[in-house]
């Protein structure tokens, strides 16, 4: 075949280019017709539309059309023109097509009629070529795109935290170990113990739960950061919002109090939203046709809309006196379950709301210690559909109430002197959250699993792909 520069079929939609001769290649979804003509659906990932290929069946011989089954990648070369059928907009009238790769019909497991999300799952490194999917990485592409450039255009650096690390940010004890001691041959010393001067690090060591702590040096010094990264925890929680490696996005601001806390987390995600909406109309509109009406509705309420504050003691106050029967029991001093979080949002105040101010006892270490002696700037953002979207707090910035706090929870201090430092020198107050990256293209596809808006969801007992 002939040599031509490819055009995308995205790009294939443009009235200018009717008329001429482009050469597209994608992989076949469908294709139909009868003895004389022949219709072939080509997507080639650029768009959720597919282009159109019409075939001339006597300029081409049985042989050749043959292996042009679902999920065959071609090339094909011929002339673009306005579509006289329903529904599609331009279609190319095939010249030549070049057959890349077959897909056996009888063993390509994505047939053209519509499959589960749970079996698509188990054939993960199918599914992106499913509409579905297509639109859902496609949106998380333009989320991550939007995400560096708001704290770009905002003055806000990129930090890269580590993700090997020997502290524990989140006290959870949730963490996967990373040795490269032999596990059938552990070394011991004298008293039995493992023997880690003999490990890689020469001390023990994880995947991180959260580039915070090291965040915090990079506030303390460039004034404004973010991370943007993976993050690892080995909770044993098989829920449709937990996944074991996730991405999250951890700004962190020098001199910021809570109340410009959760302005940067509310303004954060109203432009990420209102950026999907402006830039992923067509998978938006897909997704929304297909699993969830009021998506692009629910969306457009969110960033036309405040959010709530309100201190967790009111919160707790609310659903005490709800009268409605949860799973888990509510009381002051307890960490909010999900439907807990979710009745706040989606029947009580109908919007998203941002709980603050909540008992010392059920949040980390790190965080700045209210007057009252009980409660602490933590701020987590709940969002309908998902309920918390973000954590966040102001930092605890007096060294003696740190160190105090550290030494309360025999966190071990040979983990923790680099932090304590920057309260050493040259103190300041902080903020800063974690917003789960997957929770929010979550809540923008309308998607119900987490593990349908990674690539390769981690999962326990999960690390297929
Ligand atoms: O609330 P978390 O645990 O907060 C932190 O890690 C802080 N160090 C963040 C900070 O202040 N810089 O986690 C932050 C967010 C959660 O609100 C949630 O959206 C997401 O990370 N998240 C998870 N997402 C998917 N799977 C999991 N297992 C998650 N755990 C937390
Ligand atoms: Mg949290």
């Amino acid at each position: 075949m002939e040599t031509m520069k490819r055009t995308k079929v995205v790009d294939a939609f443009d009235a200018s280019l009717y008329g001429t001769r482009i050469n597209v290649k994608g992989w076949v979804r469908t294709r139909r017709g009868n003895k004389h003509i022949n219709f072939i659906a080509l997507n080639d990932g650029s768009t959720i539309k597919n282009i159109q290929v019409v075939v001339d069946l006597s300029k081409f011989t049985e042989a050749e059309m043959k292996p042009i089954t679902t999920g065959a990648c071609i090339s094909v070369i011929g002339t673009l023109v306005e579509s006289q059928g329903k529904g599609q907009q331009a279609e190319i009238q095939a010249e030549s097509i070049e057959l890349y790769g077959g897909a056996d019909p009888d063993v390509y497991p994505l047939q053209k009629k519509g499959h589960t999300l749970e079996f698509l799952r188990e054939i993960a490194h199918l599914r992106p070529r499913t509409n579905t999917f297509g639109a859902v990485f496609r949106i998380r592409h333009h989320l991550a795109y939007a995400i560096h450039k708001y704290f770009n255009d905002r003055g806000f650096f990129y930090l890269n935290t580590p993700l090997i690390t020997a502290s524990d940010c989140e006290g959870a004890g949730a963490m996967f170990q990373v040795t490269t001691l032999d596990l059938n041959n552990v070394p011991r010393t004298d008293d039995g113990a493992v023997d880690y001067s003999a490990d890689f690090f020469g001390k023990p060591t994880s995947l991180t739960v959260s580039g915070q702590l090291e965040g915090e040096l990079g506030a303390m010094s460039l004034g404004a950061i973010y991370t943007f990264g993976p993050t690892f925890r080995a909770e044993n929680s098989n829920t449709p919002r937990h996944l074991a490696e996730f991405w999250m996005v951890e700004p962190e601001v020098a001199f910021n109090e809570i109340e410009e806390n959760m302005d940067l987390a509310e303004d954060f995600l109203k432009y990420l939203i209102r950026y999907a909406l402006d830039h992923c109309q067509d998978d938006l509109e897909f997704l929304s046709q297909m699993y969830d009406s009021e998506l692009i509705e629910r969306l457009k309420f969110v960033v036309e809309n405040d959010f709530v504050r309100l201190p967790y003691t009111e919160g707790v106050k609310i659903l005490e006196e709800s009268g409605h029967k949860f799973e888990y029991p509510v009381y002051w001093g307890a960490d909010l379950q999900s439907e807990h979080e979710r009745f706040l949002v989606e029947e009580h105040f109908k919007k998203p709301v941002i709980l603050t101010d909540y008992p010392k006892e059920i949040k980390a270490f790190y965080m700045k210690l209210n007057d009252d002696g009980k409660t602490v700037r933590a701020m987590d953002v709940l969002f309908p559909r998902i309920g918390e979207i973000i954590g966040g707090s102001q930092r605890e910035e007096s060294y003696e109430k740190l160190l105090s706090r550290i030494e309360e929870l025999h966190i071990p201090m040979k983990d923790m002197w680099w932090y304590l430092d920057t309260r050493r020198f040259g103190t300041a107050p902080h903020s800063g959250f974690g917003l789960g990256f997957e929770r929010l293209v979550l809540f923008v596809t309308g998607m119900t699993n987490i593990r349908d808006v990674i690539p390769f969801p981690r999962t326990p007992k999960n690390a297929e792909f």
